[in-house]
């Protein structure tokens, strides 16, 4: 493979300057190297574009011998237990693993505090001084905070005497509904202190959403803010949250003042989060959690209309998180890491706070917008703190690949060492574009993939042993064990497409259920290939290597710019519109976000199709989900196709608006409206046997 793959380090400091510092010249050269690079990749991703990592980076990497894989294998229990033996256990565990159907234990008897171990820990072993978090609020003239880890303890554990002081005891929800500012991590974290499982709502999610995640998770105290900026602009958040817990359990408001002013506050149920905190104490205890206690829960998109609660426990998450975020982002003492996801996802719960503050290292938040004052912001803000890990979604790669190369070309990006990626399958381009201008060529680009219910990545190459190759994610991490099955549960052959699946021993941070419905939680993950098996609903194909391809989600979940949608959900919503008597949506791929919500609408009669109809349903979805869900196209039909008994074959509607074969129509109760629909949606005939 020699003669088709290239080493990455980082470099060196004195490489990694000059190299940067002969960019300019080297451009053109570097441009033609790139679009070669391009062309082969497009012939054979797999074979044509293998990165190793360089001596340099094997030998600062945690990890840098391959028989990792191997020793994992034999014995994961062994692996996950040396791993766990990092963190501190107020407990030690009596056994690593249990496993009846559909109820597996990491750690039993293990006692142990998320909290404890992403602060206390650093402090006692004499960190307290290194900075812990960094946030950027969105307008420029506005400074950067920076908090220590003692500060951040500090805070914490006020806000979690708050929290006791409100009623929360070890076990009750608390909802959060933040922006991206420091309060979000220290709420998460004095929950985890206390002991109760927190229920993160994205701040761009509707009251709607809001109200139903809160009565989900009987949530007694909810915590928001007035308000956040977005591109230039105050958003009231207070306005949301006011909507949202009209109906819910929620008793309680923390209100936290990012806005400044006075937000309208009612009386008896909110309260000022800084007037709280400055008669509070700073001293609290972590509580002791048994290694499976509830750590929280975070609901996402399923194939229903209805979001699921996701259960995650307390040892086993912490392990996972903590040692993934070490060995793939290669975390070392003094490292500068940025993670843009939001803290509404998964992905801002385990690597924006809990796994980077677990690591000691200084995890940074940005409030706002990356055009926010300009294009530049991104790479502003890399060469302001000197960030040493990139972690940001590919749909975010795309954008930025737009805007063009002179904005990171404005700035000095050579602090970065390495780069990740998340959330979607990322393109070639987008990848190339990435290791190239963001990376200079001399960052390996770790591909993570996993999910809301995986808690911490499942797959990808680790940066001491590589390979790093475009749309590949990569191995199982060590200790998971995963394979790539046919419909009938039998092992497809290197090369070809099946389902992902993970095996038992299901690794530790794996979800433990879904919320009140364990149930579904058993119908949704262990029914397709029995209890040993988690069934992660996403296609994938490995080459002879074991290098794993995601090719993206077998069900009626959609990836709409890295956000996680099911199409029943943006159905439902379309539902509650009054003009509308049924839709039916499918996802069709799209240059930037990934994927698209499209839209079949049929409305009441009497109705006219026309365009002010058609803001009204943007702005139901708006009002039910949130901007994210908004459908790319709405289409008004007379009928959509059905099966006999009456279900919608969203599988045709899917090929329609992807100019794909629509495949065969004798099922259907109506397959004459598909001649219709297809000149709706300009489908042009690709063969097939309609
Ligand atoms: O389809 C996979 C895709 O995102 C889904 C999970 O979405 P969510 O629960 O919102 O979590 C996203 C962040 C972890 C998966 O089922 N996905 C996630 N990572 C990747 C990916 N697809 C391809 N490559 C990835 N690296």
């Amino acid at each position: 493979m020699s003669d088709e793959s290239e080493s990455v380090g980082f470099c060196g400091v004195v490489i990694g300057i000059v190299f940067r510092l002969e960019l300019g010249k080297l451009s053109n050269f570097r441009r033609l190297i790139v679009s070669e690079r391009i062309r082969w990749v497009k012939e054979d991703p797999t074979r044509k574009n293998v990165f190793w990592p360089s001596e340099a980076l094997k030998k600062q990497a945690w990890v840098a011998d391959d028989s990792i894989y191997a020793e994992a294998k034999s014995d994961p229990e062994a692996f996950w237990a040396k791993q766990a033996e990092e963190l501190h256990w107020f407990k030690h565990w009596d056994k690593v693993y249990e496993f009846t159907p559909e109820n597996y234990k990491w750690f039993v008897g293990g006692k142990l505090n998320i909290s404890y171990n992403s602060l206390d820990r650093h402090i006692e072993a004499g960190y307290g001084d290194r900075i812990a978090v960094i946030w950027e609020p969105e307008p420029v003239e506005e400074e950067s905070v920076k908090l220590t880890y003692k500060e951040l303890h500090d805070l914490v554990s006020r806000f979690a005497n708050v929290l006791k002081e409100l009623g929360v005891r070890k076990g009750d929800r608390v909802g959060i509904y933040l922006p991206m500012i420091p309060e979000a991590v220290i709420a998460m974290q004095a929950c985890a202190r206390i002991g109760a499982p927190h229920s993160v709502v994205f701040s761009a999610f509707s009251p709607d959403s809001l109200r139903d995640r809160m009565t989900d998770a009987g949530a007694k105290v909810l915590i928001t803010a007035d308000g956040y900026y977005r591109r230039g602009k105050p958003i009231n958040l207070k306005k949301n949250a006011d909507a949202g817990v009209v109906g819910t359990p929620v008793e309680k408001v923390v209100v936290v003042r990012r806005l400044g002013g006075d937000a309208p506050m009612n009386q008896g149920r909110d309260l000022w989060y800084h007037e709280l905190m400055e008669n509070a104490s700073n001293d609290c205890l972590a509580e002791q959690m048994d290694s499976e206690d509830l750590a929280f829960l975070l609901h996402t998109s399923g194939t229903t209309g209805k979001p699921k609660g996701i259960m995650h426990t307390t040892g086993g998450y912490a392990v996972q998180s903590y040692v993934t975020a070490k060995w793939n982002f290669d975390l070392h003492e003094g490292d500068i890491y940025w993670c843009t996801a939001d803290v509404g996802w998964i992905t801002g719960h385990t690597y924006i706070n809990y796994a980077p503050l677990m690591n000691g290292v200084t995890t940074v938040i940005y409030e706002g917008s990356p055009d926010t004052p300009d294009y530049g912001r991104m790479w502003a803000i890399i060469e302001k703190h000197k960030i040493t890990q990139l972690y940001t979604a590919p749909t975010a790669i795309r954008m930025f690949l737009k805007w063009g190369d002179e904005w990171p070309e404005k700035y000095d990006l050579s602090s970065l060492r390495l780069l990740g990626t998340v959330g979607e399958p990322i393109n070639v381009d987008a990848w190339m574009w990435y290791f190239d201008k963001i990376g200079g060529g001399c960052c390996p680009i770790i591909d993570t993939w996993w999910q809301t219910e995986t808690g911490s990545n499942m797959v990808n190459s680790l940066p001491g042993i590589g390979p790093f190759i475009p749309t590949v994610a990569g191995r199982p991490f060590p200790g998971v064990i995963a394979g790539i099955l046919d419909a009938g549960g039998s092992p497809v052959p290197a090369g070809e497409g099946g389902y992902l699946t993970i095996y038992n021993p299901l690794p530790p941070a794996l979800t433990r259920g879904i919320y009140g419905d364990m149930e579904r939680f058993k119908a949704e993950y262990y029914t397709e290939y029995g209890s040993e098996r988690y069934f992660t609903s996403d296609g994938a194909r490995k080459d002879a290597q074991g290098n794993i391809r995601i090719t993206g989600r077998v069900d009626d979940v959609m990836n709409v710019a890295g956000h996680r949608l099911a199409t029943a959900e943006v159905e439902s919503a379309l539902a509650q519109n009054e003009n509308v008597s049924e839709a039916a949506v499918v996802s069709r791929p799209h240059e930037m976000k990934g994927e698209v919500p499209v839209a079949f609408v049929l409305l009441k009669a009497g109705i006219e199709h026309s365009e002010e109809v058609k803001k009204g349903l943007i702005k139901t979805v708006d009002s039910v989900i949130g901007p994210t869900a908004r459908p790319d196209e709405i289409i008004f039909v007379d009928d959509v196709p059905k099966t006999r008994s009456g279900k919608i074959m969203r599988r045709v509607l899917k090929a329609l608006v992807r100019n794909e074969p629509v495949g065969n129509l004798t099922t259907l109760r109506n397959p004459e409206c598909v001649d219709s629909l297809k000149e709706k949606v300009g489908h042009k005939e690709q063969g097939g046997c309609s």
